[in-house]
């Protein structure tokens, strides 16, 4: 079965991370599905919302770091881009279920979306640092202007993670609710999108987000430090230390 499973039904289509061996780590072949199921559902007229959510008990462990280390991601044309370009640039709304771990861009990919449930027992984390990398998808643009400096502060600098009710608290998503009733909490706010004039409800999201151009300029040197940081010492040292299981020495 595939890794990233797409559906449509009723207007709306659902994207799954479906690799819970690997705690839904997104692998290039992944983002590029993820890309295509993005692109292919803003064109089609019949689509009207975007639901995107991941096994029971696991959002998504972020970047697959054997994947990342084996094939660095290259230019605007590597999958990675082309995701992070069709997530921000998205015309349909996208509605978000995390349960579990949202870990990196499980969590920054959340800041392109328009409406976000956590079940109560998820988790947020960003530990980009702790990895010796930087932040992406414009979540060092982003994440400040959501919730602030200091809260950003904690999350990107820290890396550790935040439980869901928390993360409602600071308005980086919409509400923390019962595990049971994640799932149809989240669809029945994607039906509610889907009924909704489209043209009104496109024009009003694209009103409301940044500057297309200034996410684009900051995903685009958040790239150029990601890339050079995966290259580093200390970022094989954090990988090589996650994967053997034991604490990073950094110099
Ligand atoms: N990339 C590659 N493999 C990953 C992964 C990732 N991001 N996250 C988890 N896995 C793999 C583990 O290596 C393990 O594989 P194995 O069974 O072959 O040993 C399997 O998924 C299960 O992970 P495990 O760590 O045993 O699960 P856990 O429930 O104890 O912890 C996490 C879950 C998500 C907290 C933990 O796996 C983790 O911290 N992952 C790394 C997250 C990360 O740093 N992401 C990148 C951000 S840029």
């Amino acid at each position: 079965m595939s890794d990233i499973l797409v559906s449509s039904a009723d207007g709306i289509t659902t994207l799954a991370f479906n690799r819970p061996d690997k705690k839904n780590a997104i692998t290039a072949a992944m983002y590029a599905a993820l890309a295509d199921a993005l692109e292919a559902a803003d064109k089609d007229a019949a689509i009207r919302a975007v639901l995107i959510t991941g096994t029971p008990g696991c959002f998504t462990a972020g970047n697959d770091l054997q994947d990342f280390l084996a094939n660095p991601p290259r230019g605007n044309d590597s999958p990675v881009a082309r995701f992070l370009r069709a997530i921000s640039t998205a015309r349909k709304p996208l509605v978000a279920a995390v349960t579990g771990v949202a870990v990196g861009v499980g969590t920054t990919m959340l800041l392109h979306c328009d409406l976000v449930y956590a079940a109560k027992s998820a988790r947020l984390s960003l530990p980009f640092v702790n990895l010796a990398l930087v932040p992406e998808a414009a979540s060092s643009l982003l994440l400040p202007r959501t919730i602030g400096n200091r809260r950003a502060a904690e999350l990107l600098l820290m890396g550790e993670p935040i439980e869901a009710e928390k993360a409602a608290a600071w308005g980086l998503i919409n509400a923390a609710v019962d595990d049971d009733a994640l799932a149809e909490t989240a669809l029945k706010a994607a039906r509610k999108l889907a009924a909704k004039a489209p043209q009104a409800l496109a024009l009003s999201k694209q009103l409301m987000k940044a500057s297309p151009e200034e996410i684009a300029a900051q995903m685009q040197a958040e790239m150029v430090h990601f890339s050079a940081q995966l290259q580093s010492a200390e970022a094989r040292e954090a990988m090589t230390a996650f994967f053997e299981k034991r604490p990073p020495k950094f110099g």
